[in-house]
């Protein structure tokens, strides 16, 4: 079963995901957090800077597109296999209200948005020269919703379905729909990827035990969390100490060599530590100095006496779930 990093905007950037990769192997596949292409000048710098292949050496990458806009899609998959990716991933998932208003992400496969989703596939589907897959919730608010959905997907060549079971409505809190895994992977004509209830090891065994596996699993907050869960999933070893620091290390001076100044390079090492201090036990005390913080000096401080102090868990405390 092949084991994919999944796209998390603000986490997963082509810095994050390299460093990933040189310290803990296992990951199969790397996405991209959205790319939304635009009228103009497609991509901005920063989209750019994602998918250069330099900046993705020897990792497979799929780039995310998030738009319903099926010019926009195709003069931006243009771009993508003119830098030589062969895949390009449609974002129908994000469920955050700026962009679900707007139709896209979860917001393009609202039922009230059939058709405008329909004659957006038709126009990608037809003029695409990369391979599609699709990333997508099982509805707005009903899971009932995935069945009709599932139809229409089936009518084009989706390379891979990556099915997050949950509505829009469960934003990432309430609890996966596990069984719409096993209806997608019996109605779907695409194989399937599971993204979403595997946080932890011992997920894959409880998940898959009498059910049949999916071609793939994504990892997301799970794997942030605990960057040598791709490995443990192999039967490898638990992180260890001294790479944590070093991979943090040579994440935080790379960030701050390329962003402007350590106000910006201390907030992307946050959004990584919500996820990262779950590795830690007894971590409640340090994590809020940390979140509170907004001295550099104090921040490392707090960082080192993480890594000094505290003792590592066996597993991630996962409750997010
Ligand atoms: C902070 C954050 C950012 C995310 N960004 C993206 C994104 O850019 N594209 C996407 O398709 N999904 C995004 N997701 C959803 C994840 O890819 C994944 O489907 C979801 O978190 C469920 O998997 P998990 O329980 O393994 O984290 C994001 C999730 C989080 C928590």
């Amino acid at each position: 079963m092949r084991i994919e990093f999944a796209p998390m905007e603000g986490i997963t950037d082509d810095l994050y995901r390299r460093l990933h990769h040189k310290y803990f192997p296992g990951v199969d596949r790397y996405y991209t957090p959205f790319l939304s292409p635009a009228e103009g000048k497609v991509f901005s710098g920063k989209e750019l800077r994602e998918v250069l292949p330099e900046n993705n050496e020897g990792i497979d990458l799929v780039p995310q597109l998030l738009t319903n806009n099926t010019r926009h899609f195709l003069a931006g998959s243009e771009i993508l296999r003119n830098l030589g990716w062969r895949e390009v991933n449609l974002n129908l998932g994000c469920p955050s209200g700026t962009v679900t208003a707007k139709a896209k992400g979860a917001g393009l496969i609202y039922p009230e948005r059939r058709e405008l989703l329909e004659s957006f596939l038709d126009g990608i589907f037809s003029a695409c020269r990369m391979d599609i897959s699709v990333k997508i919730r099982l509805g707005k608010e009903d899971p009932e919703e995935f069945p009709a959905l599932l139809e229409l997907l089936n009518r084009y060549p989706v390379k891979t379905l990556i099915l997050h079971p949950r509505v829009r409505e469960d934003l990432y809190r309430k609890p996966v729909r596990m069984e719409w895994l096993f209806y997608a992977m019996e109605h779907s004509r695409a194989p399937l990827c599971l993204s979403g209830g595997i946080a932890v090891a011992a997920d894959l065994e409880r998940v898959f035990q009498e059910n049949p596996r999916p071609e793939a699993v994504m990892l997301g907050r799970g794997l942030v969390a605990d960057p040598a869960l791709a490995g443990k999933l192999r039967g490898g070893g638990s992180a260890d100490r001294m790479m944590l620091r070093d991979f943090c290390q040579e994440f935080f001076a790379e960030t701050a060599s390329r962003l402007n100044g350590p106000k910006p390079t201390m907030f992307r090492m946050k959004e990584i530590w919500t996820y990262l201090i779950r590795l830690f036990d007894h971590h409640e005390r340090y994590w809020k100095a940390l979140r509170k913080t907004t001295s550099l000096t104090e921040y490392q401080a707090i960082v080192d006496r993480i890594f000094r102090e505290l003792p590592l868990r066996q597993d991630a405390d996962v409750n997010w779930i």
